[in-house]
């Protein structure tokens, strides 16, 4: 029986909520398809810095490495400045493990109501493909004259042609692999950004001159945030920078019905070091603790994890039961007009395992 040994980090907020039910499904997929899960859960995060003044320990990396995947929830809070917190602990995984795809997907599902008019089930379908270990998160930068009236910050955004590249093939292997519209949309800012986002813009068409039967397209981030609102239905798959490609994966969640449905997965496609899975969205505060945070996020982005190991039948399961619930109506947490409690979604997704 496959074993998969995988790492839990819940974080912060929600992240603790929405895991508990994304552990709760995976245990449940397990069983029923002859694979088990040993979790190895880490008391990072927030509470962490609390008590001793980092996110994580000092050999978190190496700890973290020996690992199949890791499961994370979120992080974030807000008695904690965020550029610390997240670069304590998220931001670290993914540059040290090279995790250089983050593959998101944004579907309008049956039973999920657009905040656009008139869009049916499908209608939206896509997957964003960020860059994740580069761009304008690059890391690189500094303060001069910090507390001073004069106090500056410099924030350098690093496009390399390597880094480009490697993330534009995966977009392009996506779309073949998909097999849908067969198209690729790459977004930059070159028309102000004009050295790094340059390179990106060479590098596509670089990369696009070796994937002739697959169509493209290039926009410019304002246009293309235009266009998610006003016909997304004409993306495919979309292939951006980090910064780029995290605002549009909010935007690709909200018009796809919540972000508490929207799922992620930082890839390290040549598998050289585990990837991490985690929703898209945040701890948010707001509403920790309260027991009404949607967990699907967190669930299809197990789901992912699958399929990542190789458990293409427990992911298709996992994504399966989850809009079986989603399409029932009946049992969805408040962001998707619901009354369910998260625990209830989780129990809800189990149940439609069968
Ligand atoms: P957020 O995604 O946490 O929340 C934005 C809004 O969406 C809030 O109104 C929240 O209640 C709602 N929401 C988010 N997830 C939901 C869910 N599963 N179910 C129902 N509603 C949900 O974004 P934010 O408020 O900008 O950030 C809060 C904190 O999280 C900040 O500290 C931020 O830096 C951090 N953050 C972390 C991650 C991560 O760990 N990957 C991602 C985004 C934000
Ligand atoms: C995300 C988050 C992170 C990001 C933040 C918390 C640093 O917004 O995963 O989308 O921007 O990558
Ligand atoms: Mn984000």
């Amino acid at each position: 029986m496959p074993t998969f040994d995988i790492v839990v980090i819940r974080g912060d907020g929600i992240g603790v909520e929405v895991i508990e039910e994304g552990i709760k499904v995976l245990n449940a997929v397990a069983r029923r398809h002859d694979i088990a899960f040993k979790f190895s859960e880490m008391p990072w995060g927030s509470d962490h810095y609390f008590k001793n003044g980092r996110m994580m320990p000092a050999d978190a990396i190496a700890t973290l490495r020996p690992f199949h995947a890791i499961y994370l929830g979120a992080v974030g809070h807000p008695k904690l400045q965020d550029h610390v917190t997240l670069n304590g602990l998220l931001l670290p995984i993914r540059r040290a493990f090279d995790q250089y795809v983050c593959e998101r997907p944004s579907v309008l599902y049956p039973g999920v109501t657009s905040p656009l008019r008139d869009k049916k089930p499908y209608d939206i379908d896509m997957v964003v493909i960020r860059e994740n270990t580069e761009g304008e998160y690059a890391n690189v930068g500094g303060f001069q004259y910090l507390d001073f009236p004069q106090e500056i910050g410099v924030q350098t955004a690093v496009f390399t042609r390597h880094g480009c590249e490697r993330v534009i093939t995966y977009a392009f292997e996506l779309a073949r692999k998909r097999r849908k519209k067969l198209h690729v949309t790459s977004v930059t800012k070159s028309n102000a950004q004009g050295y790094g986002m340059v390179v990106w813009d060479r590098a596509f068409q670089a990369v696009a001159a070796r994937y002739p039967d697959i169509k493209t397209r290039s926009l410019l981030v304002d246009a293309a945030c235009m266009e998610f609102v006003r016909r997304p239905e004409m993306f495919d798959v979309v292939v951006g920078s980090n910064l780029f490609g995290d605002i549009l994966t909010d935007l690709g969640a909200i018009i796809t019905g919540s972000i508490g449905l929207a799922a992620s997965g930082n890839i390290d496609p040549e598998r050289r070091f585990p990837s991490m899975f985690e929703p898209t969205h945040g701890s948010a505060p707001d509403i920790a603790g309260k027991g009404i945070a949607n967990p699907l996020a967190a669930i299809l982005s197990g789901g992912m994890m699958l399929r990542h190991l190789g458990e293409g039948k427990a992911a298709d399961a996992v994504e399966k039961a989850s809009l079986a619930v989603v399409a029932e109506g009946k049992t969805l947490t408040p962001d998707l007009g619901g009354k369910a409690r998260t625990s209830q979604v989780g129990d809800a997704v189990v149940a439609a395992l069968g």
